[in-house]
């Protein structure tokens, strides 16, 4: 006899968005889907367990260690700060959609903290980073948790959906996104590229879905290695000359956006 799984209050199965139940060695829905808890503690809830290697965001170990050494720096704290702000105080699950490696996860203070990345080795040093809290290899696009489970569920710099976000927050439940503003980094990126402009008009405004919007900015002087690591855990990296030296004084810009669900 399966037991409930109620230390998993929001987990849903991929194939059919049942609740689970704990068996030996992982969880399985009512209608016989099963997967295994790995480990670290994380399920991978992906459909098919994994992706085709097209699809998957491209982060190497490589990017995802600069990550790691760049926020534990604590270089992106009023960002963080932003996000507690945002965010509010939940006693309930709260969810990172595109957590990475962890470590916005682990500036908040809530009981129960859930993590979600499509990248399996981001997930494996997240579960590692914080035991206490729920990891989760899935999809943005069609999140495995189910409906109005979430106090409140955010991302920052990674892809999410709104749709998605409304459907498993709880009435009264706040999302938050972080995303890159008009001037993020620029003077990083590559002076030639023709479609800066563009880009500088689509971010001048916070996301459309937003209710409320903070524009977080804030200048950066860089140790050299902190610099490289900035470089390699960004997009920039595929944008601009293997041989561009990295520059140490940068501008952070950032829409931190909140909504609640009715
Ligand atoms: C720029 S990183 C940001 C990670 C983390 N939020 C942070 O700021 O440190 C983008 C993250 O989104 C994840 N990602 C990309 N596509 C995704 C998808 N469809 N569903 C969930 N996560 C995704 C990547 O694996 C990566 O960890
Ligand atoms: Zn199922």
């Amino acid at each position: 006899m399966a037991e409930e799984a109620d230390d998993l209050p929001v987990l849903a199965c991929p194939h059919c968005g049942q609740a689970f139940h704990r068996v030996p060695h992982g969880v399985i829905c009512p209608s016989g889907h099963a997967f295994d808890q790995a480990k670290e503690g994380y399920f991978n809830l992906l459909p098919g367990g994994r992706l085709p290697s097209s699809s998957t965001s491209g982060d190497t170990a490589e990017s995802l260690q600069a990550r790691r050494r760049f926020l534990h720096a604590d270089w992106y704290q009023p960002i963080a700060q932003a996000l507690r702000n945002a965010l509010g105080t939940h006693v309930g699950p709260i969810l990172d959609v595109g957590c990475g490696e962890g470590w916005y996860l682990s500036q908040l203070e809530s009981p129960q903290k859930f993590g979600l990345d499509i990248s399996k080795r981001a997930v494996q040093m997240a579960s590692k980073l914080i035991p206490n809290a729920q990891f989760i290899v899935g999809t943005a696009h069609r999140l495995p948790i189910l409906n109005e489970s979430c106090d409140a569920v955010f991302t920052v710099f990674a892809p999410h959906s709104h749709s998605e976000y409304l459907r498993v927050l709880r009435p009264g439940g706040r999302w938050v996104t972080v995303t890159p503003g008009p001037q993020h980094l620029h003077e990083m990126r590559p002076k030639k590229d023709p479609s800066i402009e563009e880009r500088e008009r689509r971010r001048s405004e916070p996301p459309q879905e937003s209710q409320q919007a903070e524009r977080v900015t804030f200048s950066l002087s860089l140790s050299i290695d902190a610099a490289h690591d900035l470089f390699s855990m960004t997009p920039l990296r595929w944008q601009t000359a293997a041989d561009a030296a990295p520059v140490t004084s940068v501008t952070a810009d950032v829409w931190v956006s909140w909504g609640t669900s009715l």
